[in-house]
């Protein structure tokens, strides 16, 4: 049996007063754990207040990116060792938002997935196809691919990853997979791993996200192969994160 996560993806939202508060609520609620594991990952600048406040309680925190680099001179970017000297456990890598909006490569993101490993982080590999792309039938060529190249990299980083299944359709538009569709492409996903590592594609986690809500949660995480969910707008709000995590924990 694999343990359900849910990770908040806060994406540039945010301030200290606000994070404080959401924080605050979040530890009062959860802070001392349940049988889900729960995350939240913030903006670079609030990775010290987010240390500050969830240090000690049950929930892990991390950051939405990082740089392949180790160090070095690449102006504006996070690298690995940095996250860790703030606590951070996970990193997201390879969102459709880093993807679409600054050109993240497939190979680029395989780069940052063993950087982070490497760090000692753990990374959420976040896969997802386009609208055009599932009109067009090619959703699992689509995802193959963004799978395939974190694979042919080595699977020692994968090993230590958890991935993330978002339908770049189904984030922040209200429009959420329909438990079988997104059960479709998870299955494709842990049956794509087997091939390479049947023990790692059976205790892979497989979060999904898009559009995840209270209303929702319940039923998407009921799918054989869904572990959980990476949570965008609905983070944002204490009351609806912790009504997720609840459905999370069954
Ligand atoms: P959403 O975002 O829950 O707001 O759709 C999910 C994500 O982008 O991780």
């Amino acid at each position: 049996m694999r343990r359900k996560l849910v990770a908040g993806n806060w994406k540039m939202h945010g301030g200290l007063a606000r994070n404080r508060e959401l924080l605050d609520s979040l530890v009062q609620a959860i802070g001392k754990g349940g049988s889900a594991d729960c995350a939240v990952c913030v903006p670079f600048p609030y990775l010290a207040q987010t240390q500050e406040l969830l240090k000690g309680t049950a929930i892990a925190w991390g950051a939405q990116t990082l740089s392949e680099h180790g160090q070095g001179a690449y102006t504006g970017e996070v690298s690995a060792a940095m996250l860790t000297d703030f606590g951070c456990r996970y990193v997201l890598v390879g969102h459709s938002e880093r993807r679409s909006l600054y050109g993240e490569s497939n190979e680029a993101v395989a780069a940052k997935l063993l950087a982070a490993v490497q760090g000692g982080l753990t990374p959420v590999l976040c896969l997802g196809e386009t609208l055009e792309q599932r009109e067009g039938g090619i959703t699992e060529k689509i995802i193959a691919a963004q799978l395939d190249a974190v694979t042919a990299a080595g699977m020692n980083g994968l090993a230590k990853a958890v991935i993330a299944y978002e339908p770049v359709w189904a984030i922040g538009t209200g429009r959420t997979a329909t438990p079988q569709q997104a059960q479709d492409v998870h299955a494709f996903i842990r049956t794509r791993l087997a091939g390479s590592d049947a023990a790692l594609a059976q205790r892979m986690q497989i979060l999904y996200g898009g559009s995840v809500k209270p209303q929702n949660a319940a039923e998407l995480f009921g799918m054989t192969d869904i572990d959980g969910g990476l949570i965008g707008g609905a983070s944002l709000v204490a009351q609806d994160f912790l009504a997720i995590c609840t459905a999370a924990a069954g």
